[in-house]
């Protein structure tokens, strides 16, 4: 692509979001293909910033925006709506006044959930861990993608169908780590979507976020993440250590007015605490557990002389 060919778009800023050369480059690539029409779908493990980015990218198409987190227990009535509860009409003949009469007339209700609204008014859709929720309920996205019509339930309102206002727009995310063991149907919706696979975050995007987030020197907070990205080259955890872990450190050290240097104790032991836990032992395994400690105190040494 050449240069003139390139559309630039202007991006906004949203706040508390860190803005580096790595988070524009994504949220300018998915704008672009939501202005073509696309939903697009940030797929990527647990604390690689998915929500967040997904939140940036839809204050930069500037609609209102509709947020649904993927839940196991959803039927598609939690997207689309359904009928709920009933509406009492009283009609009070206000003439014959010696007769009090009055009807009272049961009417259910529909009611508009999520979905619904945001494809009737054009808003933009974060749909969030969409693959947590079961493929029957989510179905119903099919012909929303691409047909753009939701299709009601048979019973609600007088349509049985809307036509989807030409502003909608979706964004989708999940954690491939819970993608697996998942329907065809979920494979027939990712074919709709355009993914962006996201992983964690280079070295000085990580060190931003982390001193943005806990107001920790930039210097302070890059030691900090080297240690974390060090820990992550290991894979001696079993859950993997994400950009929250280096939040916590810091936090605490920007609370504590620490430094991070194993020459403060109290640093040491904040580090241990949190990235201990990330490995699990059974009770028996004492030597694994000690073999653990040393190889984070000389991560800590290391990182944080
Ligand atoms: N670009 C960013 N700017 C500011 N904070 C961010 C950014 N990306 C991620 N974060 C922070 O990192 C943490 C993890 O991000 P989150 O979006 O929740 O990840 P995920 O949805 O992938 O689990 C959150 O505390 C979030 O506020
Ligand atoms: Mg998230």
């Amino acid at each position: 692509m050449t240069e003139q060919s390139r559309a630039t778009i202007a991006l906004r800023p949203s706040a508390g979001f860190v803005a580096t050369q790595a988070t524009q480059d994504l949220t300018e690539r998915a704008v672009i293909y939501l202005q073509a029409g696309f939903p697009i779908h940030f797929r990527g493990p647990a604390g690689t910033g998915k929500t967040t980015l997904a939140l940036h990218v839809a204050a930069q198409i500037g609609r209102p925006v509709m947020l649904i987190v993927g839940d196991e227990e959803f039927s598609a009535s939690d997207l689309i709506g359904g009928q709920h509860g009933y509406r009492y009409r009283r009609v009070v003949d206000r003439f014959i006044h010696s007769v009090v009469k009055y009807e009272e007339n049961a009417v259910q209700q529909w009611v508009d959930n999520r979905l619904t609204t945001a494809c009737r008014e054009g808003y933009t859709l974060i749909y969030d861990e969409f693959t947590r929720s079961r493929p029957e309920a989510n179905n119903v996205l099919l012909t929303v993608l691409e047909e753009r019509m939701l299709v009601l339930p048979t019973a609600s309102r007088d349509e049985s169908y809307i036509r989807v206002h030409p502003e909608f727009r979706a964004i989708f995310t999940s954690n491939p780590q819970e993608y697996a063991g998942v329907h065809e149907t979920q494979d027939a919706l990712n074919d709709r979507l355009i993914t962006i696979d996201l992983d964690f975050y280079d070295l000085e995007t990580e060190a931003m976020i982390v001193a943005t987030a806990s107001g920790i020197d930039l210097e302070d907070s890059l030691r900090v993440v080297s240690l974390i990205h060090a820990y992550r080259a290991t894979g001696a955890f079993t859950q993997m250590p994400t950009m929250r872990a280096g939040m916590m450190i810091a936090r605490v050290m920007a609370l504590q007015n620490m430094r991070p240097t194993v020459l403060d104790p109290r640093f040491v032991a904040v580090c241990l605490d949190i990235l201990e836990s990330k490995r699990t032992f059974a009770s028996r395994d004492q030597d694994l557990r000690m073999q653990h400690r040393r190889l984070l105190m000389e991560l800590i040494t290391t990182h944080c002389a």
